[in-house]
């Protein structure tokens, strides 16, 4: 049989929405500049068929910087003793709610370290009471790994999604940047308890975290095309100055890029989207995500005082801003590329 090219690779991927873990390896390791414009093109052309010109939105809700796990890339890690703490009230995450409705948000994402302060009665508290004001919203929750029992209390209490994300589906590498207490097999289960569930769940994962090689990224996304998650979050390690990763290069520009195009190849209807992250590395990354099939923005609607204080990585962008500037802002990013942001819960399909 003659070998694959890239070109075939893409070809592949457009029709038949598939590639072999060789074929993903061989593609992401010699891609060139004008294989790469072929791909881009392909994904954009997928997400239009499927979401034309528009662009959805979410309203991020950082709702605590304390965390009881100590994942070794992230700023917000406990032993991370220079991290700054805080926690919303539910008043607050409400507030946050109400001023994103009035801009437009129909999706809100609760996000945060798993901090012992949110119980299942808190969380559905506030779950239910964003569905009793809107029950035209979608409620996400981005709260880490929580007991079965637990997922399922907050799904019945009006959570619609979960974002979770897998991080590397290569269990060695899963422990090189986990402490021991924390299981990838636990992480996986999770994921595929939450999907049977009935939640849009959403897995993900960095590219360029430290040890990470071709391999384990191929591995990631033949982990993406055998769960079929409904979300796919992916975006550039970048290194925070007081977690020991510290001096390890941020994930490469160019790769995220070209991993967003595979990701919506392989799953053409995922919502996918261009990240804070992304952002961060280059001025205009998340124009540039968009660009390469992603579907999704996320700006942040954390009151601003703490804003900074959720430093996951260094550099993180709109830590300055109110909610209305960065949706303003990404209003005119989107259209300066010919894409508009549009009020809607974004559903799967
Ligand atoms: N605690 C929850 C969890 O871990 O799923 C949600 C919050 S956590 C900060 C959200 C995501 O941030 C993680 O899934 C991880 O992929 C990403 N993240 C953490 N540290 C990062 C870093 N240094 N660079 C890029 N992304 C990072
Ligand atoms: Fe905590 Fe999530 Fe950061 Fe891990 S990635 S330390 S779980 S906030
Ligand atoms: Fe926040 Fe541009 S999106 S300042």
């Amino acid at each position: 049989m003659t070998p694959m090219t890239v070109n075939d690779i893409i070809h592949q991927l457009s029709t038949a929405h598939t590639a072999s873990r060789d074929e993903l390896v061989y593609l992401l390791n010699n891609i060139t500049d004008d294989e790469q414009e072929t791909l881009r093109r392909a994904a954009q052309t997928a997400a239009r068929e499927h979401f034309g010109n528009r662009v959805f939105i979410r309203g991020l809700i950082e709702i605590s910087s304390y965390c009881k796990n100590d994942c070794l890339y992230c700023g917000l890690r406990r032993s991370n003793r220079s991290a700054v703490r805080y926690r919303l009230t539910r008043e607050q995450i409400l507030d946050c709610c109400d001023s994103g409705y009035a801009l437009g948000f129909r999706t809100f994402v609760l996000q945060g370290g798993e901090d012992a302060h949110f119980t299942d009665e808190v969380v559905c508290g506030i779950v239910r009471e964003i569905k009793r004001r809107y029950p035209d919203c979608a409620v996400t929750l981005s709260l880490g790994e929580r007991g079965f029992d637990s997922l399922r209390r907050l799904f019945d209490a009006g959570a619609d999604r979960y974002l979770l994300r897998h991080e590397t589906a290569d269990r060695t590498h899963y422990g090189r940047l986990h402490p021991p207490q924390m299981s990838f097999d636990n992480r996986v289960s999770t994921l595929r308890f939450l999907k049977a569930l009935g939640y849009q769940t959403g897995a993900g994962f960095m590219v360029g975290s430290p040890f990470q090689t071709t391999e384990n990224l191929a591995d990631d996304l033949l982990l993406i095309q055998e769960l079929q998650p409904q979300m796919c979050g992916i975006g550039p390690f970048i290194p925070h100055k007081d977690t020991e990763f510290r001096d390890f290069p941020q994930g490469s520009l160019r790769l995220t890029l070209t991993l967003l195009s595979v990701i919506r190849l392989l799953q053409p209807r995922i919502l996918l989207p261009a990240t804070t992250a992304l952002g961060t590395i280059a001025p205009n990354g998340r124009e540039l995500g968009i660009l390469h099939g992603a579907n999704v923005v996320m700006p942040n609607l954390s009151p601003r005082e703490h804003r900074k204080d959720y430093a996951i990585y260094d550099n993180k962008i709109c830590t300055g801003e109110e909610a209305a500037e960065c949706l303003e802002c990404l209003r005119r990013r989107m259209r300066y590329i010919g894409y508009e942001i549009v009020t809607d819960r974004g559903d799967y399909y």
